[in-house]
């Protein structure tokens, strides 16, 4: 039988308050509804002296029910209920496992005290759906712990460990046994000793450092990049420094509601659930992934070498193959590099860090490949060079071993076909750099076997990617979004504008870089190499801009080689080049063609 939305145990006088809605408890109107009335009931019952809020199947709560954000608003509201909790007369303890985040940590700030398991995360994620906290948050968190700890945290969007939330005073103990059991054990404690005034009766506690905080400001404006709500949480924090609780709660409840019916929130909002739709494939369903504990990889250039440090920084073992020992002490220092600039930025700790670079072996032959669960190919992008790898492989990999390809273009059926077992065959395409990006194309091809589809699957979950399957065809999905990007920067270049342009307006648009600038760091010959594959098929009647040819040409193949778009040679960011502005000039005057003036249009920052 399905579990009640909120159920009410009583024990010695203490309640257990437990919510269910699968899998994420979700504060749904169900939940609501029952919440606000077992509180009315607590409070009205003499026999019960406190109670302990807890999420069923082993978390708390993941927010406000994001399905119902466009449905028309049913009473009670997430605010109506936090603001019961708030008043309550008798403890509430937030009995905190798994996740509070969102509308969970507002009903855990709403409760009198809060308990956490050692594992639990804690935050207000609101912001990375375009939206602020809408249920008390930026009133209560700033109440609880200091205003910059709180801004970070709705601002920042990021959870907490439950260690840093006791640190800062967000959770007033860590259980390390049964949570639920410390959570009663304090509530009785509660009960006793009295609880303290509710946040909605207190002041908000300042910034530790009135200086840095206006730092912390600058840096969220900065990075916000025309994204409304990081913006929007800045002010909130600010109202809820400046006013009482009752009129900080209020503005917050307004500023929440424009957000939510803006187009940012619900643009990102559609991206939360399309990234959870995504990554599913009929022919994979139900199928087990095989083993994955070590990877092969072929190639240890850009692709190879993030490949390799994306799977260590996850905990897999990683062998890498190159074709000579020159090249394969480059690959070496480059993963090395990566897993240096990943604990640098405290992405991993020195014995993480160790534990990784034992994890991974470099090899110039294939043998040790035979050790690895799945293989994946990085090697240059020609048909024929690949081919002669995966033949290779053939004869060192153990029978179950799952091969891939990261070809961007190549036909990954031809590549299967010339293996012994094309069913094992499926493509990963990774995108620049692979360590960060979040994408993975999981590329089906026409005879894999559903349990290797399955390992590919399982890879993009271990590596914390986003893996979306696509069918073998030029460019598959992401490239062939970005070949039509490319083609109206490419006209613009012709037409008048210079690349730092461009580029600088796809930043100032919110994009992490401009076209050219990821050109660069992905490498110019890939996509070289397709053009020149097209050129035979290519209709002649459509415009074809030819300034990326002449720059590969003569070997300027990006970051890689130093220069490409720009030139990074003296300064590592990359300066605009004169030579590169010359060319496009040229190639303008070639063709005929007035060069003229682009404008930057930043009118949609308003919008
Ligand atoms: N509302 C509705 N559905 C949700 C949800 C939510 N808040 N959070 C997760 N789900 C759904 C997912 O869509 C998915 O559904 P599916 O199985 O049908 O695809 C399912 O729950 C499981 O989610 P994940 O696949 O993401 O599972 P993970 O275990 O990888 O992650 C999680 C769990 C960390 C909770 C992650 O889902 C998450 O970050 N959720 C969103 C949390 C969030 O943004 N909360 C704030 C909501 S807004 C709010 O609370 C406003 C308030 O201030 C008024
Ligand atoms: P790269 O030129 O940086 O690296 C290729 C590496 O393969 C070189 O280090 C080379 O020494 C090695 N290699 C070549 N033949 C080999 C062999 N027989 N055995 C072992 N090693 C061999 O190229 P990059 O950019 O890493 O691309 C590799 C593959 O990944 C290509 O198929 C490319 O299309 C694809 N890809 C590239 C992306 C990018 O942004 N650069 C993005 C996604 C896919």
């Amino acid at each position: 039988m399905a579990q009640a939305a909120v159920s009410v145990r009583t024990e010695g006088g203490i309640a257990t308050v437990t919510l269910s809605n699968p899998p994420v408890n979700a504060l749904n109107h169900a939940i609501r509804a029952g919440l606000a009335d077992a509180i009315a009931r607590i409070e009205a019952d003499p026999a019960i002296h406190g109670a302990v809020l807890c999420g069923a199947g082993g978390s708390f709560i993941a927010g406000a029910d994001i399905r119902e954000f466009g449905q028309p608003p049913k009473d009670p509201s997430l605010p109506d209920v936090v603001r019961m909790l708030d008043a309550a007369t008798k403890p509430w303890v937030a009995a905190i496992e798994g996740v509070a985040l969102g509308g969970g940590l507002e009903m855990a700030l709403g409760c009198s005290h809060r308990v956490a398991a050692p594992g639990a995360k804690l935050g207000l994620p609101e912001v990375n759906l375009g939206l602020i906290p809408g249920a008390g948050g930026t009133v209560l968190l700033p109440r609880l712990v200091a205003a910059d700890k709180a801004l970070a945290m709705i601002a920042g969007g990021r959870p907490v460990s439950a260690a840093d939330a006791a640190g800062m005073g967000l959770v007033d103990r860590l259980a390390p046994g049964h949570v639920h059991e410390a959570a009663r054990a304090l509530a009785l404690e509660a009960v006793a000793a009295g609880i303290p005034a509710p946040l909605m009766k207190r002041t908000a506690r300042p910034p530790e450092n009135a200086e840095a905080f206006e730092a912390q400001k600058a840096g969220i404006r900065k990075k916000a990049r025309g994204q409304a709500s990081p913006i929007a949480a800045i002010e909130a924090v600010e109202r809820s420094l400046a006013l009482d609780a009752e009129d900080a709660f209020h503005t917050e409840r307004e500023a929440f509601v424009t957000l939510r019916d803006s187009a940012q929130s619900a643009a990102l909002r559609h991206v939360f659930f399309a990234e959870r739709s995504v990554s599913r494939l009929d022919r994979a369903e139900g199928a087990t992934p095989r083993r994955l504990d070590r990877i092969g990889v072929l190639g240890g250039g850009t692709m190879g070498a993030g490949i390799a440090a994306a799977s260590l920084l996850c905990g897999l073992g990683v062998t890498i193959v190159e074709r000579d020992d020159k090249q394969a002490s480059l690959a070496h220092d480059r993963i090395l590099g990566i897993l240096d600039d990943s604990a640098g930025r405290g992405l991993l700790s020195a014995d993480a860090r160790q534990d990784a670079e034992a994890a991974l072996t470099v090899a110039t032959d294939f043998a040790p490949l035979s050790a690895c669960d799945l293989i994946i190919e990085a090697v240059f992008e020609d048909m024929d060079v690949k081919k002669a790898v995966f033949a290779e492989l053939d004869a060192v990999a153990r029978p179950d071993a799952v091969f891939a390809s990261n070809t961007s273009y190549l036909d990954i059926d031809e590549i299967a076909a010339s293996t012994n077992d094309p069913s094992r065959v499926i493509g990963l395409h990774f995108f620049s750099p692979a360590h960060v990006m979040k994408l993975l194309e999981l590329i089906v091809t026409r005879d894999a076997a559903p349990d290797a589809l399955a390992t590919g699957f399982a890879l993009g979950k271990r590596l914390r990617k986003i893996t979306v399957p696509a069918h073998v065809c030029d460019g598959f999905i992401g490239n062939r979004i970005m070949a039509r990007y490319r083609r109206e920067a490419d006209y613009m270049l012709e037409d008048g504008a210079l690349p730092q342009e461009i580029d600088a307006a796809m930043r100032d648009f919110g994009c992490p870089m401009g076209a050219f600038q990821m050109a660069d760091l992905a490498g110019l010959d890939i996509g070289w190499a397709m053009r020149k594959r097209q050129a035979a098929t290519r209709d002649p009647s459509e415009r074809y801009v030819e300034i990326a040819d002449r720059i590969c040409e003569i070997g300027r193949l990006g970051r890689k080689t130093g220069r490409g778009w720009y030139d990074y040679t003296q300064d590592k960011a990359g300066a605009p080049d004169p030579w590169v502005t010359a060319l496009i000039e040229a190639e303008s005057t070639r063709k005929g063609i007035t060069r003229q003036r682009f404008e930057a249009d930043r009118s949609w920052t308003a919008s």
